[in-house]
C-alpha cells in the first residue's frame, strides 16, 4: 500500500510518500520532505498562528510535489492508494492547511482520504521499520509516551485501534516547559535542544527546582510552576554567566525527567506494559531516554524501550502516513473537517 502523508499542525509543513507491506507490516520511506518555519518563528521566540498558517500556504504544494518527485512519481495523479492527513489537534489556520489541500488532491485525484490523529501519528513513528525481525515488535500492552511541545500524554495500548489514554498535563507540556524557559535565557525557539547542550556542562544538582506532581497518585503532569520557579530564580540572580546559565539548563531537564520517569515507571507497572513506545520532540532528549532505561533496570521491569530516529521524534509527514496504513479509515473529502481541539477517544 502506498500512502502520501500530509502533516501542518504546527510550524512545519511535511509531506511523504511511505510503501508499507500489508503482509510484512514492513514500512519504508520513499521521501520525507519537510518546510519548517522555525527561523520565522526563532526571531519571535514562538510560534505567531496566522505567521504560521501563510508560510504553509506558500509551501504546501511545493513540499507535496518534492515528496512525489522524490518517490519517483509523477505530480499528475500519482500511482498512490491513499491520502493520509492530520485534522487533529493543532492550530487550525495550520491544519487547515493541510486539511483542504488534501480534500482537493483527494477530489481531483479520486484518492481516499484517511484523517490522522496527530498524536497518533507521534506514536506511529515507532512502526516505521524496513525490519521484519519479529522480535523487534512492538508487543501489547504497550505503553506510549508522547512528549512534544504541545503535549505530554501517557496513553496504553491495548491492541492497534484499542487506546487509553490515562494522563497528561494540566497546563504546560515538557517542550513548552523547555521552550518558555529557553526564552528567559534568551535561547532561539526552540529552546530543547539547545537546553540539552548547555545541560552537558551544567550542575543538576545546583538549583532545587520543584518536581510538580511527582507524588500524586495519578498520572497526570503540570509543569507551570517550574517556569515560575525558574524565572523567580533568575531574577534573584545578579549575573548570567555560562556557567550559572549551564547549572540552570541542567537543574532544569533533571527537574523535568525525574516527573516524567517516575510516573512512566508507575504506568508501566500499573498497566503491566511489555513495550515503552517514546514520542514527540522531547523524546530527541538523550538524558531522558538514558535515564528512563536506567530506571527500567532498577525496578527489574523487563519492558522493551523504543524510540525513533531524532529526525522522526519531531513533526513529519511519513509518521501520519504510517498511522493511517494501521487506522485505514477513509471518510468522503466532504465530510473531512479540522479539528484543532481533537484528543483520544
Ligand atoms: O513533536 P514536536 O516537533 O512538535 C509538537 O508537536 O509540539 O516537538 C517540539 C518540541 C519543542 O518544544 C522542542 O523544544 C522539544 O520538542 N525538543 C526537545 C529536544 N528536541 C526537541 N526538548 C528537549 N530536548 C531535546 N533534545
Ligand atoms: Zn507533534
Amino acid at each position: 500500500m502506498r500512502i502520501l502523508g500530509i502533516e501542518t499542525s504546527c510550524d512545519e509543513t511535511a509531506a511523504a510518500i511511505l510503501d508499507a507491506d500489508t503482509q510484512t507490516q514492513k514500512i519504508i520511506i520513499r521521501s520525507n520532505v519537510l518546510s519548517t518555519s522555525l527561523n520565522l518563528h526563532a526571531k519571535t521566540g514562538g510560534i505567531i498562528p496566522e505567521e504560521a498558517a501563510r508560510e504553509q500556504i506558500k509551501c504546501i504544494l511545493p513540499v507535496i510535489e518534492k515528496a512525489l518527485q522524490d518517490a519517483g512519481l509523477s505530480s499528475n495523479n500519482p500511482a498512490i492508494d491513499a491520502i493520509a492527513v492530520t485534522y487533529g489537534p493543532g492550530l487550525i489556520g495550520s491544519l487547515l492547511v493541510g486539511v483542504e489541500t488534501a480534500k482537493t488532491l483527494s477530489y481531483v485525484w479520486q484518492k481516499p482520504v484517511i484523517p490522522v490523529n496527530h498524536l497518533l501519528g507521534h506514536i506511529y513513528a515507532n512502526w516505521i521499520t524496513e525490519s521484519t525481525d519479529t522480535s523487534k515488535n512492538i508487543l501489547f500492552p504497550a505503553l506510549a509516551l508522547i512528549i512534544s511541545g504541545g503535549h505530554t500524554d501517557l496513553v496504553v495500548m491495548h491492541d492497534h485501534g484499542k487506546l487509553e489514554w490515562i494522563g497528561g498535563t494540566r497546563d504546560d507540556a515538557a517542550g513548552e516547559a523547555f521552550d518558555k524557559i529557553g526564552r528567559m535565557l534568551h535561547f532561539p525557539y526552540p529552546a530543547g535542544p539547545t537546553i540539552e547542550q548547555y545541560a552537558k556542562q551544567g550542575n543538576p544538582k545546583a538549583f532545587s527546582f520543584p518536581r510538580p506532581m511527582v507524588g500524586s497518585p495519578d498520572f497526570d503532569f503540570s509543569f507551570s510552576g517550574l517556569k515560575t520557579a525558574v524565572f523567580r530564580q533568575i531574577s534573584l540572580l545578579q549575573t548570567l554567566d555560562k556557567q550559572t546559565v549551564a547549572d540552570i539548563c541542567a537543574s532544569v531537564q533533571q527537574a523535568i525527567i525525574a516527573v516524567i520517569v517516575k510516573k512512566t515507571i508507575r504506568a508501566l507497572q500499573t498497566y503491566n506494559a511489555q513495550a515503552l513506545i517514546l514520542s514527540g520532540g522531547v523524546a530527541a532528549n538523550q538524558p531522558l531516554s538514558e535515564q528512563l532505561t536506567h530506571a527500567l533496570t532498577r525496578h527489574a521491569l523487563s519492558v522493551k524501550l523504543f524510540a525513533p530516529n531524532k529526525s522522526l521524534c519531531t513533526d513529519n509527514a511519513a509518521m501520519i502516513a504510517a498511522a493511517a496504513f494501521y487506522q485505514q479509515t477513509p471518510v468522503a473529502w466532504q465530510k473531512l473537517q479540522a479539528n484543532p481541539e481533537l484528543y483520544f477517544d
